[in-house]
């Protein structure tokens, strides 16, 4: 049970900015080489425009140099463990193995743990791309 991991995502989620949903979410990212990066989710008055803690955590992680995830924790204050939403399935898988383990808890303690494989089976990957041609339109 990556403890750690969770107490860095509930620390960050207080600092989410969700005045709409009123629902906070913290994510931490530990990348391979051990940095912890973390991320909140971030909301706007054009609702569509807001990011979830998830996308925040894996900028900031991108940004500090690391490309390549470890673990990944998500926690809100919910009545059961939150999954990541589908387009942060996507976003996670671009720098995750499949066996890589998302821990989503609750802030009253339940914990649920899954693989990036189990989040999003059938993920599309670059291999679909291979007869790709470049600049074609
Ligand atoms: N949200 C996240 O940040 N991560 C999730 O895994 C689920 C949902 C956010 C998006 C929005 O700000 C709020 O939670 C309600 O959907």
């Amino acid at each position: 049970m990556p403890d750690d991991l969770i107490a860095a995502a509930d620390e960050v989620r207080r600092m989410a900015y969700a005045p709409y949903s009123g629902f906070q979410v913290g994510a931490a990212i530990r990348a391979e080489g051990g940095r912890v990066h973390v991320g909140c989710n971030v909301e706007n008055v054009a609702y569509p425009e807001g990011t979830c803690a998830e996308a925040g955590a894996i900028a900031a992680m991108v940004a500090a140099g690391d490309t390549r995830i470890a673990e990944v924790a998500v926690i809100a204050d919910a009545p059961a463990p939150v999954p990541p939403c589908g387009g942060c399935r996507q976003k996670l898988a671009e720098f995750a193995g499949s066996e890589v383990r998302v821990t989503m808890a609750t802030a009253d303690g339940q914990r649920l743990t899954m693989t990036v494989a189990e989040l999003l089976p059938g993920r599309f990957d670059a291999g679909y791309m291979n007869r790709a041609t470049p600049g074609a339109p």
